[in-house]
């Protein structure tokens, strides 16, 4: 059973989903490799990601490998309807389409969890957050899960903290071929990308702000500097400012920033980092975008208060005019802009993160239930390997230690 938009898009889909395929070596060949020996036998999964194209890559691959997968959507904008038309050609349970209201979100999700699955795929936590709070009768049936973001990642630590926490999850995001690539260039790419297509601006010689210098805050200002906009970072860790000056960036204060500010972008997992008091100091024409997990990062319910009307202008901006007179445009209504008005990361970057998830995957079945109900991060034999795996399909040969070298490093005795 499913619940998509229109099954008559599956042919674009299907191009779309061959077009990804194509730049994801590794995942493709996990799949060729799981469909020979079908390691994850009848493991039921939910998943709830972003429904893109290399997503589809991924649940291609585990149900190659044995797995029954029922998908929904981890934010109403990020599914490509295509792309979920397609996969349900193929027999894929999915429970999504773009543009769902709050109530019609935790359906789909809801409908996911109705399968009982053995694995929960999160990206952002909902899944676990539900289940936690309303459906606990399915925690006897669950090995893990496994958290593809920041934010899911927080959210989890927290339980665990709590000691609320029932079931074991892996941390992706926290594997270092998943963060230091898809964060930093994967977000920094897309980001300029939903801008872009969103609103054609040009960026060189803009005020740029970006709030949060984590791994997607850096990937963005980065890529805003290479297009020639004058980037200004706001934060609030002393060592992330620090090494945002050192970067190269202005960092200020986002009550400063506010004031001189063309473009703003938030990436930072936190909620106001732009509120009533930044509207009200923006230049007239400013325009506000997000990529940070949620859509609290710019506080809309304040934008709203102080604005006289709101209208659509284009697909995917938002113009508020303020009751000062000014105008501000809101992308994506506040939610990720990167998927919401294109098309998520590189296929070449989740290639990497969705490797990690189908080895994990892999790893967990074995184990089954011998986990305790905690944060665990994903095996080092597995990072490592996709990254060697990564190296070899982009035709990259690195050293190797030396017999003396290796000795050299493990010991304490030689000096100069
Ligand atoms: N758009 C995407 O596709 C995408 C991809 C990966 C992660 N994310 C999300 O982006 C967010 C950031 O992820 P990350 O991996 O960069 O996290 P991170 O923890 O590496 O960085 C977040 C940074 O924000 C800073 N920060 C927190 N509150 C702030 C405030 N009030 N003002 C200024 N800075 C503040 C923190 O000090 C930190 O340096 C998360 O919500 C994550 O889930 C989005």
């Amino acid at each position: 059973m499913s619940k998509i938009k229109d099954s008559k898009l599956a042919p674009q889909g299907k191009l779309k989903i061959e077009w990804a395929e194509q730049n994801m070596p590794v995942l493709m060949q996990i799949r060729k490799r799981f469909a020979k020996e079908k390691p994850l036998g009848n493991l039921k999964i939910g998943c709830c990601l972003h429904n893109t194209k290399e997503t589809a890559v991924l649940v291609k691959t585990l149900k190659a490998g044995g797995a029954k997968v029922a998908l929904c959507g981890s934010n109403p904008l990020s599914t490509q309807d295509e792309v979920v038309a397609s996969l349900v050609k193929e027999g894929i349970s999915v429970f999504a389409w773009r543009g769902l209201s709050n109530k019609e979100y935790y359906w789909c999700l809801d409908k996911v969890l109705d399968t009982r699955p053995q694995i929960t795929m999160d990206d952002g936590g909902d899944l676990v957050n539900i289940i936690h709070l309303k459906r606990k009768e399915l925690i006897k049936n669950i090995i893990a899960g496994t958290e593809e973001t920041t934010t899911g990642v927080i959210r989890f630590r927290a339980m665990e903290k709590d000691k609320v926490l029932e079931y074991p999850i892996i941390a992706v995001n926290d594997a270092y071929s998943k963060y230091l690539f898809d964060n930093q260039y994967g977000t920094g790419q897309s980001t300029i990308d939903g801008i872009l297509r969103a609103t054609s601006a040009l960026l060189a010689g803009k005020n740029f702000v970006v709030g949060g210098y984590g791994y997607c805050g850096r990937g963005i200002a980065s890529r805003a500097k290479g297009m020639g906009a004058n980037v200004i970072v706001t934060e609030t860790n002393p060592l992330r400012a620090l090494e945002a000056t050192m970067d190269g960036f202005f960092v200020m204060s986002m009550n400063r920033a506010a004031k001189i500010g063309d473009i703003f972008v938030t990436a930072t997992g936190d909620k106001d980092i732009i509120r009533k008091k930044h509207f009200l100091a923006m230049k007239s024409g400013a325009i506000l975008a997000n990529s940070g997990h949620f859509n609290v990062e710019i506080n809309i319910p304040d934008l709203e208060k102080l604005s006289k009307t709101k209208r659509k202008i284009r697909e995917n901006v938002e113009e508020y005019q303020l009751k000062n007179g000014k105008k501000i445009y809101l992308l994506a209504q506040g939610r990720l802009v990167n998927l919401a008005a294109a098309e998520g990361h590189p296929s070449e970057v989740m290639d990497m993160s969705f490797s990690i998830q189908a080895l994990t995957l892999e790893w967990l079945k074995k184990r089954k239930k011998c986990l305790e109900p905690r944060v665990y991060e994903v095996p080092e034999e597995i990072d490592k390997k996709v990254a060697a795996l990564k190296l070899k399909a982009i035709g990259v040969k690195i050293d190797k230690l030396t017999k003396e070298q290796k000795k050299y490093l493990e010991s304490w005795e030689e000096g100069t």
